[in-house]
């Protein structure tokens, strides 16, 4: 690895040298994801360090980090280096000491298979692309960042998949990029979010749904400026404006692009192995093979507070049905 390792160059600094990089890159495919060591996570990160981390995630997408043994507080702290976070999720609540970690077991995921799998046909949500998905964007402004702690991980089995929605984008044609350019979807909550009639109120009072939020098809990175195709397999219902058929087959082809294997990259776990992704460029499926394995997988997340979506053609996202994903700071 070490031989393949891409040492990030600093921006110049202002006497106009470059200043030796403190971090190390090694990416994992050319497309998505590199690993990144020479770092410890429990202090406080310095401004030119974290600048390396940004510019990291910025080309990367996703980043992946080994050996981090962070309290919640450490993880917590780290992740405002992003940006504010949001509670833990807006319908599910977080930890009761810590409101911004969301902790995740292995049998939650169980519970969603077997749904799934026992539906009866036809009666299925809009689709089921084997957990692939981008957080929360039932909401109007989804998280910007994810970052995923590895807790209790087993020795085989429960990887993620990150797959790149830039790529995604760029590997369109260009009539079929003039198309969605100009399209709006419906995301929704997945009846695995809504969780049924057993979800219980929040401690907070805070509404656990539905939600329902209208984005463009493709929307602007608000850091980078790049095009990317903001499809989310497991929560678009439909492109609006177009007859039933015409948006089942556009999806269709849609998820395909976004569900390609050139376009993503695989994370191995270990305990204390941290996981930042950049939600607003990236789909994300995992555990992929919970259901074949029985032992203990404990994650946990924090997500830092994200803006409305704009397209390329200005129009930026809205809610239709409840309210946005609120700042805890
Ligand atoms: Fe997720």
């Amino acid at each position: 690895m070490s031989s393949a390792a891409a040492v990030l160059t600093r921006d110049p600094v202002r006497d106009g040298r470059s200043a030796p990089s403190r971090i190390t890159v090694a990416p994992v495919t050319p497309v998505i994801g590199a690993e990144i060591s020479g770092v410890d996570l429990r202090q406080p990160l310095d401004v030119e360090t974290f600048a390396e981390i940004r510019q990291a995630i910025r080309k990367w997408r996703v980043i992946f980090f080994r050996d981090q043994d962070l309290t919640n507080d450490q993880l917590k702290a780290f992740g405002r280096n992003f940006g504010p976070l949001t509670p833990a999720h807006p319908i599910s609540e977080g930890l009761e000491e810590h409101p911004e970690i969301w902790e995740r077991e292995i049998g939650e995921y169980r519970v969603r298979r077997t749904e799934t799998d026992t539906r009866p046909v036809g009666a299925r949500p809009p689709r089921d692309y084997k957990g692939w998905h981008i957080d929360i964007t039932f909401v109007a402004n989804p998280n910007s960042y994810s970052i995923l702690y590895g807790v209790s991980i087993p020795a085989y089995g429960g990887d993620t998949l990150f797959a790149s929605l830039a790529a995604a984008y760029e590997g369109l044609s260009p009539a079929i990029k003039t198309l969605v350019d100009g399209l709006q979807v419906v995301h929704q909550t997945s009846s695995y979010d809504a969780g049924g009639p057993s979800r219980a109120p929040r401690r907070d009072g805070r509404s656990i749904g539905p939600f329902v939020s209208l984005h463009p098809l493709v929307r602007i990175h608000p850091e980078t400026g790049e095009k990317i195709l903001f499809l989310n397999p497991g929560t678009t219902t439909h492109v609006a404006g177009l007859k039933e058929r015409e948006s089942q087959a556009l999806l269709d082809l849609l998820y395909g692009e976004v569900t390609r294997p050139e376009y993503a990259a695989r994370f191995r776990w270990a305990p204390n192995s941290l996981v930042v992704w950049d939600n607003q460029a990236v789909a994300h499926a995992g555990p992929v093979d919970y259901a074949h394995f029985g032992e203990t997988r404990v994650v946990r997340r924090i997500t830092v507070a994200g803006e409305l979506p704009v397209g390329p053609d200005g129009f930026r996202s809205r809610p239709i049905e409840g309210e946005l994903f609120n700042i805890l700071g």
